[in-house]
């Protein structure tokens, strides 16, 4: 079977999208999840793997941002919402697409790192593609009561990060927005 692999606007790929989020991730499997409380940015591109009908098989989101280690500006690079059909797993789809992410970035050059959150069963798939855990605290915005945005810390799944040149691995990272 041949695939495609395309890098597109994340607001105009998102119809495209859906159609895996919800099948991947309906709401009352994500009612389970640890995150499923949680407000997510959108993503900016996305990279997705398609077969010959067009139908998307894989998606990786992908983020940039100025955000904050240990109170300092950094430009950070965000994965989110890495996602195959699961008739699809296991054939190399999520890997492929996590490398055209963290090329694309590189191919950027202007962004020193990537950062993920993922849960406890996914992290040795991600460790096994170069990310390492990164042992400090972060923080987010989250909408609050009051319909203000509110920083809180981010524990809903734990943080991984990789060198596009270097990585912080320690210390405080605000994201000065919605996680993702
Ligand atoms: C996590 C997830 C995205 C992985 O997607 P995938 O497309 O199956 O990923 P890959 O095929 O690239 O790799 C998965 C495993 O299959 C193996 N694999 C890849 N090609 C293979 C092939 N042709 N035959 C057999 N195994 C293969 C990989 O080596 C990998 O195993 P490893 O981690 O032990 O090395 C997918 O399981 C998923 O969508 N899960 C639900 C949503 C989710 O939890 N997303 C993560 C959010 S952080």
């Amino acid at each position: 079977m041949s695939i495609e692999i395309e890098v597109l606007n994340g607001d105009a790929s998102w119809p495209l999208a859906k159609p895996l989020f919800d099948a991947v991730w309906p709401p009352h499997v994500v009612k389970k999840l640890p995150w499923a409380d949680i407000a997510f940015a959108h993503a900016e591109l996305r990279v997705l793997v398609q077969n010959e009908a067009e139908e998307v098989l894989c998606h990786v989101g992908l983020y940039r941002r100025d955000i904050t280690w240990n109170g300092h500006k950094i430009r950070a690079a965000g994965i989110g919402g890495v996602l195959t059909r699961e008739d699809a797993r296991r054939h190399g789809y999520a890997s492929i697409a996590l490398n055209a992410a963290v090329q694309t970035l590189k191919d950027e050059g202007s962004t020193p790192f990537a950062l993920l959150f993922c849960e406890p069963h996914n992290a040795p798939f991600y460790m096994g593609r170069g990310w390492k855990p990164f042992d400090g605290e972060v923080y987010v915005e989250q909408p609050q009561a009051d319909q203000t945005q509110g920083r809180v810390r981010f524990e809903a799944m734990a943080p991984y990060v990789y060198d596009l040149k270097r990585a912080p691995r320690q210390g405080v990272l605000d994201l000065c927005g919605l996680p993702w």
